[in-house]
C-alpha cells in the first residue's frame, strides 16, 4: 500500500509557504493557528489547540480538566495504550467501565456504577469511526460535575444523534498520527467550546509560557519585553508538546480536504460490508441510530468457533488479503499493566490498588479476541478490489 494519494500540490504548497516564511518555528504562531482555525470550523467547535499527538492531547485534556494525584478517570479498557499512560501519568487511578458488545464503545451504565466521590473524568473513545454514546455519559458528567474527554482519535466527521461530536463533550480530542483520516506524520488536535479549558490546554504543552492565549500559539509579542533580563516567561508547569508548522501545513491542507478523507473510507468500508451481508459469523461493529461511522477501520466481530481466528485470517492473506488486525489486547491485560511495572509510577498511591484479570469488564474480555480490523485506509475502491475479493474467497473456502 502507497500512502502517496494523501498527500497532493495543496500540502506542498502550504509546506512551501512555511519554509519561505523562514521556517517558523512551533511558537511563531502562524501555521498552526491556521490548521486550529480551520480544523475548529470544518469539526463544529469554538477553540481548537494542536499538539505533537493525539496521546499529548489526552494529557493536556485530563490536565485541565483538573485530574491529579489520586483522582479517578474512568475509561475503556478496549482502547490504545495512550488512555492509560495519560491517566497514570498524572498520578490518576484508572478505572475500566466495560464496553457494549455490538458497538464496541464504552457502557454508560458501567461507568455509571463506577463513579465514585473521587472520579473526576470520564474518558470514553468513539471507537473505530463510531460516536461513544454521548447523551447519557454527559448526563452523568452533569450529576457528578465530572468532566467527559471523548476521545475521537478515530472519529473525525463522526455525528451522535445527527449532530457533530464536537459539540457535545467538554473537551474532543483527535489525532493525526499516519493512520488516522486526516495525516500530518505525528500530530494531535484537541477541541472544546470552553475557552479557558482550551487556555489551559495550550499552556500545558507549549511549557507553561505567559503570553499565550487560547487561540494563540505564540509566546513573543513584544520583543522589548520577551528580550528583557527580568522577563518571566513561564506561570504555569507544562510540557513541550507543540505541532511543528511543518506538520500544521500538512493538517490544514487535510482538513481542507477532510470529506474527501473520510468519503474514500465509507465507500471502502461498504465494499467490505457488503462482502459479509450474508455471513452470520462476521458481525459488523453496530452503529447506533443517528450516529454515523466514518470508519477509520472496518471492525466486525468473528464468531466461528469451528475455525480459529488466526486460520481465517491465515487464509485471507493466501487470498491476497493484506493481513487482519486484532483489537489491542485490553489495556489492564498489557504487559506493562499486568505485571505492575506501571505501579512504580507512583508506588504509594498505586501499590495497594487491586485489578482482577478476568470479571473486571466481561464484556470487553469476551469480544477482544473476536474483533478483526480490515483495512480499508487506501486510494480508493480499485486499491481495495483485491482485499474484497479475498475477503469473498476465504468466506466461500470456509462455506
Ligand atoms: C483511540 C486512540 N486514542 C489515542 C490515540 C493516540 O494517538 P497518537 O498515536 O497520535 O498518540 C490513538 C492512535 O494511536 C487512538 O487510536
Amino acid at each position: 500500500m502507497k500512502n502517496t494519494w494523501r498527500f497532493g500540490e495543496r500540502e506542498m504548497h502550504y509546506i512551501r509557504e512555511v519554509i519561505d516564511s523562514g521556517f517558523g518555528s512551533s511558537t511563531s504562531g502562524g501555521m498552526n493557528n491556521r490548521f486550529e482555525e480551520a480544523f475548529a470550523k470544518k469539526i463544529g467547535a469554538k477553540f481548537a489547540v494542536t499538539f505533537n499527538s493525539g496521546t499529548s492531547t489526552l494529557h493536556a485534556a485530563l490536565h485541565a480538566v483538573g485530574v491529579g494525584y489520586g483522582d479517578e478517570v474512568i475509561t475503556s479498557p478496549l482502547t490504545v495504550i495512550s488512555n492509560l499512560d495519560v491517566i497514570i501519568s498524572l498520578n490518576a487511578i484508572p478505572v475500566f467501565a466495560d464496553i457494549d458488545p455490538n458497538s464496541f464503545n464504552i457502557d454508560p451504565k458501567d461507568v455509571a456504577r463506577k463513579i465514585t466521590p473521587k472520579t473526576k473524568a470520564i474518558m470514553p473513545i468513539s471507537l473505530y469511526g463510531v460516536s461513544c454514546d454521548l447523551d447519557p455519559l454527559m448526563a452523568l458528567g452533569q450529576e457528578h460535575g465530572i468532566a467527559v474527554i471523548n476521545d475521537a482519535a478515530e472519529a473525525f466527521g463522526a455525528l451522535y444523534k445527527g449532530q457533530p461530536i464536537a459539540e457535545i463533550a467538554d473537551i474532543t480530542s483527535y489525532s493525526t498520527e499516519n493512520s488516522k483520516h486526516i495525516a500530518t506524520g505525528d500530530g494531535g488536535i484537541v477541541v472544546t467550546n470552553d475557552e479557558a479549558l482550551a487556555g489551559k490546554m495550550r499552556k500545558y504543552g507549549s511549557l507553561g509560557y505567559a503570553a499565550l492565549k487560547p487561540t494563540d500559539g505564540r509566546i513573543r509579542s513584544n520583543k522589548d519585553i520577551f528580550q528583557d533580563p527580568t522577563y518571566k516567561r513561564h506561570d504555569g508547569l507544562g510540557y513541550n508538546y507543540r505541532m511543528p508548522e511543518v506538520a500544521a501545513a500538512l493538517g490544514l491542507a487535510q482538513t481542507e480536504r477532510i470529506e474527501e478523507f473520510i468519503q474514500r473510507r465509507v465507500d471502502i468500508a461498504a465494499l467490505y460490508l457488503d462482502a459479509v451481508a450474508d455471513c452470520d459469523y462476521l458481525i459488523p461493529q453496530q452503529v447506533p441510530g443517528g450516529c454515523n461511522n466514518t470508519f477509520w477501520t472496518v471492525a466486525m466481530r468473528y464468531e466461528r468457533d469451528d475455525v480459529s481466528w488466526q486460520d481465517f485470517r491465515r487464509k485471507y492473506v493466501d487470498f491476497g488479503g493484506d493481513g487482519i488486525y486484532a483489537a489491542w489486547a485490553l489495556l489492564y491485560h498489557e504487559t506493562v499493566f499486568a505485571s505492575g511495572e506501571w505501579r512504580l509510577h507512583c508506588p504509594p498511591l498505586y501499590e495497594t490498588l487491586e485489578y482482577a484479570a478476568t470479571g473486571l469488564c466481561p464484556n470487553a474480555e469476551a469480544i477482544q479476541p473476536k474483533i478483526m480490523q480490515f483495512v480499508n485506509n487506501y486510494g480508493g475502491v480499485d486499491e481495495a478490489a483485491p482485499m474484497i475479493e479475498a475477503l469473498r474467497k476465504t468466506i466461500g473456502y470456509f462455506n
